[in-house]
Formats: C-alpha cells, structure tokens, sequence
C-alpha cells in the first residue's frame, strides 16, 4: 500500500483558500474538515463553500465531516465530485447503507472513529469501505498532541485489514508531525493527514516531502507481531 499525504486546509489562510490549496498541489488530496458545532464545538463551512473550493483545486478532496446526522448530509459531498467522503461511525444511523449510497455516487466511502471508539464492533463492516478513518486527537481543533493511546487500535486495525485482504485504505487524523509519523507509519497507517505540521511551516510542500519520506523509510511492524 502506497502513502498518502493529505494536508488539513483547516490550517491553511481562509482568506487565502485558492492560493494555500496551489501550496499544497503536490500533495495526494486536500483533507477538508467540516464542522457543525454539534457532534465538535467548531464550526467551518459546508457544501456550497467546499463546492466552490472543489473546483479549483489542484488535488483531490477527501471530506472529513465532523456532523451529527451523517447519513442526511454526507451524500450530497459525493454528488458535487468530492473525491473521498468520511463520516463519523458515532454520527451515522445507517453506516452500511450510508457507505453503499457514497460509493453509488462515486465517492470513496470513509468511515471515522473518535479516539475512545473501538474498531471491533465495526470489523465485518470493513468491506463497504474504502477507508477507515482512525483519529489521533479528539476531532474538532488543528493544533493537538498526538494521542499515543491510539496506536494500538491502528495496529489492531492494520491486522484485520491485512488478515481479511482488503484494500482499505488506514487513516489517520491528528498532531501527525515528522516525528509521530513514524509511529503511526509502524503501526500500520498509510495515509497521514497533517494541518499545522505543513501550513504552520514556510514550504508547505518541503512538509509534505519530508513527511512522506518519513513514512516511507518505515516499515509496518504489525505483520511481525501479528499471531497468524
Ligand atoms: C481535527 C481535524 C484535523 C486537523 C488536524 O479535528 O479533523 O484534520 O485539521 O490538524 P493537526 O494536523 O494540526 O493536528
Ligand atoms: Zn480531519
């Protein structure tokens, strides 16, 4: 499985959205964090605004949306050509169907855990995904300290995904910088999204390439561990 860099525009100038999405054109896609003040206590934007944004962007979008009442809202991110949409498994009534009507509408369809959700109840549902989504912070602010308690859970995750033959694309979300990248890399993580780590730095696409490098000199360890 290659790595995926996708920076967090939640870091990026608002009043500079078109210029700091160029910045970042040699990235994999635009991580595009939507919030709606209830299920975070933040708030960002919504569809028209990440519809605009969409068609001038340089990257793919990959839609991390931070929203009570998912299986509502969700699909119309797919409709308007975003290419990734991620909702949150504590925000979905229906998360199968929810994931069967993002990929109809040919979307990737991603599923997200906040930090203290476990991934098991979720494991038999890992097919109807294309990505799982493990946050490495508590979802609502850029800015936060990697949550080392998380790492177990990316490592148990890699396994099933490996152990069942998936290509499901690993995830994660939170205080990535070059050196929690590693971490994560080696656990089994396989795309990182970084917010501060590359906007909050004078090259944001030195960022990217440092830290796709770090990733790249690791190698899973999980397999090695792992009791098959
Ligand atoms: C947090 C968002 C993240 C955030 C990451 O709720 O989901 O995507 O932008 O920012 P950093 O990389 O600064 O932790
Ligand atoms: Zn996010």
């Amino acid at each position: 499985m290659s790595i995926a860099i996708n920076p967090s525009i939640l870091s990026a100038d608002f009043a500079n959205l078109q210029r700091d999405l160029q910045a970042i054109a040699t990235a994999d896609a635009a991580h595009i964090d939507v919030m709606d003040n209830h299920f975070v206590p933040n708030l960002t934007w919504g569809p028209p605004v990440v519809k605009r944004l969409r068609e001038i962007s340089p990257v793919p979008f990959d839609v991390h949306l931070m929203i009570q009442d998912a299986d509502r809202w969700a699909p119309q991110y797919a409709e308007m050509g975003c290419e990734s949409v991620t909702f949150h498994a504590e925000a979905a009534i229906a998360p199968i169907k929810l994931a069967r009507t993002l990929r109809e509408s040919g979307a990737k369809a991603g599923m997200a855990l906040r930090p203290a959700t476990g991934v098991e109840p979720y494991l038999d549902m890992l097919p109807e995904l294309d990505m799982l989504l493990i946050m490495t912070v508590e979802p609502g602010f850029g800015g936060q300290k990697f949550l080392e308690v998380t790492l177990p859970k990316i490592r148990r995750a890699a396994r099933a995904i490996e152990g069942a033959g998936l290509d499901l694309v690993l995830q994660v979300d939170g205080g990535i910088t070059e050196e929690t990248i590693l971490r994560a890399a080696e656990a089994g993580a396989t795309c990182f999204v970084a917010g501060s780590s590359v906007y909050n730095t004078a090259d944001p696409q030195a960022a990217i390439a440092s830290l796709r490098a770090a990733a790249q000199s690791v190698e899973a360890d999980f397999k090695a561990t792992c009791c098959h």
